[in-house]
């Protein structure tokens, strides 16, 4: 619900997850900044992102292209002219609008009041205008609908314009000189130009792939949500080059393992869902969603898209050089497959809304105990390989030597995980703070521990107490947080 959202966006502000960009001047709409732990968390996310691509595929290869490209890549891909969303103001409210969003909301409410016939003739009729670029015919819907100004309950509308979503700065010192160059709002174009340099540099043999980690750029019209929907986002992208013809089996293999993949992370399947596109982008021969079940609905996370050969042809016209594999491999009649320009199926999930997802999953409120010693108690249930800090070290006490085993303890560990000491407040106190950031093992030291050489760890999720070994937490620890 609102309200559960509402609270995880405070916990991830609270605990060092993600904070408002330049905050003290009130913060740049649309834009985060990730604070100590949530930039352990991302990472880990881009980290098993790219071994699952990359280290686990032996055809799959990396890179990571600029930001900053050839302004004609983005005529090529389709981006200058075409990367808009139709844009609506209200000129009471001045608040400015996605038309398109401005209806789907309108139809959402209609269905919720049970007219959902209507509500789907709003949007199918809305998705023809809006395919025929039939701006007036959007404005007219939206006027004949009497649709109102969410604000200021007027229906006082500008005309239904389009806009794009490209960045725009200059290069080059001098006026006279400069140059307009773009911000990409996808890492996919930097894959699509180097793919020739890959494959041949690489001795890549068709199928293959190639993935990127990168910031894009968007000027979203409507940015909400926290960081579901922001102007600076982080995209993890991967374009796999195929035979013409044979696109259809690879979308049908990606799709399944990019599904496993988000579940192996710890995403239920029952939050997880398939939703086919049937408006398609402009580069898309059949086109898939990952959603995710936020608490404001199931939602896209990830794109799974058969671009054809789109990009490679028209990056292979407007440059006038050759995007052509030639694949010596033999056909059914006995012949090479020869000279193609490859078709492309692609993977392309946003790291911050991931890292939303996760999250919001892992956000738990639970209540222990019984009669006077209940109380309410928050964690996050985040897979250990996603925690951003594996485990925390407290000595009992701080005296009799105990900081000083704890501490031999946690210099021991310090290579191979990401974890904490702490020593100050009362151990329920550093329990209860290492639940709130998600930390799976808090291990106690504790006057046995001098004896016998065996320390407690305290489960997270159970709470509960084991005894073991201090020669036996690092196989213990690496067990848990591997995948
Ligand atoms: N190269 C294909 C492409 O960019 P997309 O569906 O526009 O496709 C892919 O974007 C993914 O990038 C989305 O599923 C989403 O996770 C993420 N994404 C897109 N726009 C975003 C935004 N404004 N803020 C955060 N993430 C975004």
């Amino acid at each position: 619900s609102e309200n559960t959202f509402k609270k995880i966006i405070s916990h991830a502000k609270e605990y060092g997850f993600v904070f408002p960009s330049s905050e003290i001047y009130d913060g740049l709409q649309a834009v985060y900044d990730y604070g100590q732990y949530g930039v352990e968390l991302k990472n880990n996310l881009k980290n098993l992102w790219w071994k699952s691509m990359t280290q686990l595929n032996d055809n799959v290869v990396g890179v990571d292209a600029a930001i900053f490209m050839n302004p004609l890549t983005w005529k090529a891909s389709g981006h200058v002219d075409g990367f808009n969303d139709p844009m609506i103001d209200n000129k009471d409210s001045k608040k400015r609008y996605r038309a398109d969003t401005l209806i789907e909301d309108y139809a959402a409410q209609l269905a919720e009041k049970g007219d959902s016939e209507k509500a789907a003739a709003i949007v199918k009729k809305m998705n023809q205008l809006l395919e025929a670029n039939d701006l007036k015919g959007v404005y007219n819907l939206i006027v004949e609908e009497k649709i109102k100004c969410p604000l200021s309950g007027t229906s006082n509308w500008t005309d239904v314009r389009q806009f794009n979503l490209m960045f725009s700065t200059q290069v080059g010192s001098v006026a006279e000189d400069s140059n307009t160059i773009y911000l990409r709002p996808e890492t996919a174009q930097g894959i699509f130009v180097n793919f020739l340099n890959v494959q041949k540099t690489g001795r890549m043999k068709i199928p293959f792939g190639i993935a990127q980690i990168g910031k894009a750029f968007r000027n979203e019209i409507v940015a909400k949500q926290f960081i579901f929907r922001m102007r600076e986002f982080e995209q993890m992208e991967m374009q796999f080059f195929v035979r013409p013809g044979e696109e259809m089996k690879w979308y049908e293999q990606w799709k399944e393992t990019r599904l496993k993949w988000h579940q192996s992370i710890g995403l239920p399947a029952e939050k997880l869902q398939f939703h086919k596109h049937e408006k398609l982008a402009h580069y898309a021969n059949a086109a898939v969603d990952i959603e995710f079940a936020f608490p404001f609905g199931f939602k896209e996370i990830e794109g799974i898209h058969s671009r054809t050969d789109f990009d490679l042809s028209n990056h292979q016209e407007l440059s006038k050089k050759k995007m052509q594999y030639f694949d010596n491999e033999l056909n059914e009649n006995g012949k090479p497959y020869g000279n193609y320009v490859p078709y492309v199926v692609e993977t392309s999930v946003g790291a911050d809304r991931l890292f939303l997802a996760v999250l919001c999953h892992a956000y738990t409120e639970e209540t222990v105990g019984e009669g006077e010693n209940q109380k309410e108690r928050i964690y996050l249930k985040l897979h250990p390989a996603l925690a951003p800090v594996k485990a925390a070290i407290f000595p009992l006490v701080r005296k009799d030597g105990l900081p000083e085993k704890a501490q031999a303890i946690f210099n021991s560990l310090k290579y191979d995980f990401n974890i904490i000491y702490e020593e100050r407040d009362a151990i329920g106190k550093r329990y209860t703070r290492q639940d709130l950031i998600g930390t799976p093992f808090c291990i106690a030291v504790d006057y046995e521990s001098l004896e016998n050489d065996t320390v407690t760890i305290r489960y997270r999720d159970t709470m509960t107490q084991e005894r073991v070994k201090i020669a036996d937490l690092r196989s213990k620890i690496e067990n848990e947080v591997s995948l």
